[in-house]
């Protein structure tokens, strides 16, 4: 018998379990990742085609996926759960989103991954992580985030948390190999005194 995937069933919010994620969780929250880059960040205004997403997401060959899995089971597997840690959002065992809040390299709290899967957004996901985080950290320092600044949909859906752009530029990654297409980042903060969720 084959099995029906998941996304086509409908489900709701009582049936999403937030929990800690484990070093397994890694290829499948790597797969939600690049084919939530491919849904949302193409732009033609930009010249900025799935080819160029494809290509930032894997790497030419594919190479670059490999690599993230190790890197994010190791990630995983050293977070300590106080500092930093993953949560992964499942539907009957399945991992639908994750989101990774960690300290950067400022010591600032920061979102640097939040990803549903693309047939499961708009179903309240993305909302439950969000508000996990916001309980986890607790509500007594500013939180920020990096968002591409064409992603309507992510920056609505911050907005709707409280979260405001600051006028900090963002530069790109100097790291970055040259075939990579370079993304316009906003930075996006929650500064404790808008905390509403
Ligand atoms: C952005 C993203 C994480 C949101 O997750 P989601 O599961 O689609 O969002 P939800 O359905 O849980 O919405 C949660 C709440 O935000 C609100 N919301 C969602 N998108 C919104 C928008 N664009 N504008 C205003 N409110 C929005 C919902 O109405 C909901 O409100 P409620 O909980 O008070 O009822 C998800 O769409 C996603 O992964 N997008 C692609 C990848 C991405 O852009 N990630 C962010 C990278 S920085």
């Amino acid at each position: 018998m084959t099995e029906t995937p998941l996304h086509e069933h409908t489900f709701d919010k009582t049936q999403v379990i937030v929990e800690r994620a484990v070093p397994a969780d890694a290829a499948v929250m790597c797969d939600i990742r690049d084919r939530a880059w491919l849904a949302a960040y193409p732009n033609p205004e930009l010249a900025i085609t799935e080819a160029d997403i494809l290509l930032n997401a894997k790497g030419p060959n594919g190479q670059f996926v490999p690599r993230r899995i190790a890197y994010l089971e190791q990630q995983i597997a050293a977070e300590d759960g106080i500092h930093d840690i993953t949560m992964v959002a499942k539907v009957g065992g399945k991992v639908l989103g994750f989101v990774n809040p960690s300290r950067d390299e400022q010591n600032r709290r920061r979102i640097g991954a939040l990803y549903v899967s693309p047939e499961s957004q708009g179903l309240g996901i993305g909302g439950l992580l969000m508000r996990r985080v916001l309980e986890w950290w607790g509500n007594d320092e500013d939180i920020y985030l990096n968002v591409v600044s064409y992603n309507r949909n992510a920056i609505g859906f911050y907005e709707h948390f409280g979260f405001e752009a600051t006028d900090s530029v963002i530069l790109p990654d100097p790291a970055q190999p040259s075939y990579m297409k370079s993304l316009p980042l906003t930075e996006m903060v929650l500064r404790v005194q808008a905390k509403v969720a």
